[in-house]
């Protein structure tokens, strides 16, 4: 399969897995412990049908978005993925471009291996930058001043991992940073040439450039990763928050909120936006999904601020359904990562524009013209009754010869 062939973001995944080493793709998709709150984030979605409505005037559709006094083409943008320079070299500068061309936001990752100052020639205006906090505030108040100097305008504090999550399946492959793959593991690497020929060529395991300055200044890529393991994950309290509102004069989004209490108490401390997200499952393994928790959240906070929301998202239907149960805004991690994985940039702008048809299409089908009138009258929820086996059924009534 080509990447002009890859139909869904499922076909796209199936590239990237046959681009990388196994224990290198199993990075992007793994969870954590029995990866249980991984496949409930898809699970849940399925549970979500959409009721079309008839004789709707669906010749011109519009999925344009507003979000903190910006259009977007699409109600999704791309969530922050560390590391991604593990899976294709200066991936997350394809994945700015990408955005920029799609006109969606990109979230650039505070564990990321390309510097804010590289990323910066791309897109500022459409990049947001994700903070994971420092155990010395010295070093998170500088990353403020690199990404304000920068000229990025929102944000994004994660807080779902307070304390290293236990990712098993990265733990039995080796893959940490720098990797370290059991002798089986580098013979089937050998199967997938390319990856390893580029990987190789470029120095091996690329630096945390975002990081290296506050390592030691001789430090190689193994010792800034060891650094930034000494400094995150870092507990952050309510007080923490209130310091990074007072030192960020730009739009302020909490990422990895889950209960409506902590998003009703994020607007009392001034924040402008939460990602109901559970690290894409791999943080709590026991975490709801965040399509679940997503209306009592939204019940709770109303409009007073930007509810937006990601985890199991894989589809452009995904995001019709959290657009009618609430969410303001949609982002992607996973999808985008195979898309740059498989194929770079023209990776990632195909999964982009992916959810950008099934979106049309499905606003099409459902006869909802524009994304932003889509309503919970869209929506019937499958009750989650087990179906009942057959000899509980009611016998059916012999038919009158
Ligand atoms: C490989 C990988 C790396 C990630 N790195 C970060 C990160 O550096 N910062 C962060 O806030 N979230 C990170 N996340 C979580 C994503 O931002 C996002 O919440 C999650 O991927 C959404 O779920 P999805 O993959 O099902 O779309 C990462 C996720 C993956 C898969």
């Amino acid at each position: 399969m080509r990447l002009s062939d890859a139909l869904s973001i499922g076909d796209v995944e199936r590239l990237a897995k046959r681009r990388l080493p196994r224990v290198v793709y199993e990075g992007i998709v793994s969870g954590v412990e029995d990866e249980r709150g991984l496949a409930r984030n898809e699970a849940e979605f399925h549970r979500y049908r959409l009721l079309p409505r008839a004789f709707a005037d669906v010749t011109k559709r519009d999925q344009t978005a507003s979000l903190f006094g910006r259009t977007f083409a699409s109600p999704f943008g791309v969530s922050p993925t560390g590391i991604a320079g593990i899976f294709r070299r200066d991936a997350e500068l394809m994945l700015a471009r990408a955005a920029s061309e799609a006109r969606v936001p990109f979230v650039m990752s505070g564990a990321s291996m390309v510097s804010i100052e590289r990323l910066a020639r791309i897109d500022p205006a459409n990049t947001w930058f994700q903070l994971y906090a420092a155990r010395d505030p010295k070093i998170s108040d500088d990353f403020l001043r690199r990404a304000r100097d920068a000229g990025f305008g929102t944000l994004v504090l994660t807080v779902d991992n307070p304390v290293p999550p236990k990712r098993e399946r990265d733990m039995r492959n080796g893959f940490r940073l720098p990797p370290r793959l059991a002798p089986l593991d580098m013979l089937e690497a050998l199967l997938h040439l390319p990856w390893v020929i580029d990987y190789l060529r470029r120095g091996g395991m690329p630096v945390m450039e975002t990081w290296a300055p506050y390592a030691a200044p001789d430090a190689g890529a193994a010792d800034v990763a060891r650094f930034f393991r000494t400094q995150s994950p870092s507990i952050q309290t309510w007080r923490d928050l209130d310091d990074f509102r007072r030192a960020w004069p730009g739009k302020l989004v909490v990422k990895g909120i889950m209960r409506p209490s902590d998003a009703v108490r994020c607007i009392e401390h001034g924040v402008d936006g939460i990602v109901i997200s559970n690290h894409g499952g791999k943080a709590l393994d026991r975490a709801p999904a965040s399509i679940e928790i997503l209306p009592g959240i939204k019940a709770a906070v109303g409009d007073r601020l930007a509810v937006m929301l990601d985890s199991g998202v894989r589809r452009g239907s995904d995001i019709v359904v959290a657009r009618c149960l609430g969410a303001d805004f949609v982002f992607v991690g996973r999808a985008t990562l195979y898309g740059v994985a498989a194929a770079g940039l023209a990776g990632a702008s195909r999964v982009l524009a992916i959810l950008r048809e099934e979106i049309d299409i499905t606003l099409g089908l459902i006869g909802c013209p524009r994304f932003d009138e889509l309503a919970a009258d869209f929506i019937l929820k499958d009750s989650g009754e087990p179906t009942p086996p057959e000899s509980a059924l009611p016998r059916p009534i012999a038919k009158a010869v």
